[in-house]
């Protein structure tokens, strides 16, 4: 990366922030835990986009093929009593319930048994698309899952390529379960939307001490100019930090970005081998 800029002398990156006001859904009923506002009294605007998609996922645990495996387990965790099990996954999505029919993308990333009375999940993955026009694009999931659920909803947190800006959720079904093995194929159909954008441009200078790898990034930018002085940002993403161009979701903020949604597109400007910085 250092030698794609040798003529830059400063450590910095240059990142681009687009960001938006989302528009919440108006809901109907008020008491004393929750009230209704209307979008408009918070000055939020209306989406301008909304995307359905439809595919099935597929867990396989056990078998030839796996594409799920077990990354840890507490020391009270039984079959019985799954409790504190994770597993990474790298499943792959299919137009039909055949795990040989064509592939629109794969689910990556983690989920663990969180609840120590039913079978819930945690889970935190991205939708990584292979398919027409969405190729090449993400989605972010963060939500929690109870399988046994008819309908579990998991909102979409973010999102890169056509889904930046993304916020939406996705709809689980379970289309068949294997109670022998713990194989699954779910049916899911994802809503995303994308929405009205302002853009911050400015230069960052940090530390990718360990730089060679793809990095997992949760972090906050506390602005200290202008309007948005005293107002933060938070980003939580992916940076695969040689790739020419990374985009990192902004899950939320404060200050002027409540209700923040948006999208930190990160190049690097100059990277020092030696020093990391
Ligand atoms: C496993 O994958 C191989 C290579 O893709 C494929 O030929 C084989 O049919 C798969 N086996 C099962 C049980 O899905
Ligand atoms: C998706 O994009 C990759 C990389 O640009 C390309 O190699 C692949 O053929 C594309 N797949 C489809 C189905 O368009
Ligand atoms: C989406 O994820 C894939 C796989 O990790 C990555 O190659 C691609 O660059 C990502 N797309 C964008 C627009 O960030
Ligand atoms: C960021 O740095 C580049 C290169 O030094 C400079 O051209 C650009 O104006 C800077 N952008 C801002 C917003 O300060
Ligand atoms: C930002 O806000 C702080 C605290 O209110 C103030 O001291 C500082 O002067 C402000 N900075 C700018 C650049 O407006
Ligand atoms: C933004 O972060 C700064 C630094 O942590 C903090 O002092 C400030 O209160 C935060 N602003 C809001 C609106 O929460």
């Amino acid at each position: 990366m250092a030698e794609n800029h040798p003529e830059h002398p400063s450590a910095t990156a240059f990142l681009l922030i687009a960001l938006s006001l989302i528009s919440t859904l108006a809901a109907v009923e008020s008491n004393l835990f929750s009230r209704n506002l209307s979008p408009s009294s918070l000055g939020l605007k209306k989406p301008e986009k909304l995307s359905h998609l439809h595919f099935y996922f597929h867990d396989v645990v056990t078998g030839k093929n796996v594409t799920a495996v077990r990354l840890s387990k507490a020391p009270t965790t039984t079959k019985s009593s799954p409790f504190g099990a994770a597993a990474v996954m790298d499943d792959p999505l299919t137009i039909s319930p055949d795990i040989g029919s064509k592939l629109v993308g794969k689910a990556q990333g983690i989920y663990a048994l969180a609840s120590q009375t039913e079978a819930s999940l945690l889970m935190a993955f991205n939708f990584a698309f292979v398919e027409g026009k969405y190729n090449g694009s993400n989605l972010s999931v963060l939500g929690r899952n109870p399988v046994f659920s008819a309908v579990r909803e998991m909102p979409v947190i973010g999102g890169s390529g056509v889904f930046s800006f993304a916020r939406g959720y996705a709809e689980a079904r379970t289309h068949t379960f294997d109670l022998k093995t713990g194989n699954a194929v779910v049916e899911y159909n994802v809503y995303s939307n994308s929405i009205q954008t302002e853009n911050l441009l400015f230069n960052s200078s940090f530390d990718v001490a360990d730089g060679r790898y793809s990095l997992l990034m949760a972090y906050n930018f506390a602005f200290i100019e202008g309007k948005h002085n005293g107002s933060n940002l938070s980003v939580l993403g992916r940076n695969p930090v040689f790739s020419a161009v990374r985009e990192m979701p902004v899950i939320g903020g404060s200050g002027v970005f409540r209700f923040a949604r948006g999208d930190a597109e990160a190049k690097t400007h100059t990277f020092d081998l030696k020093t990391g910085i």
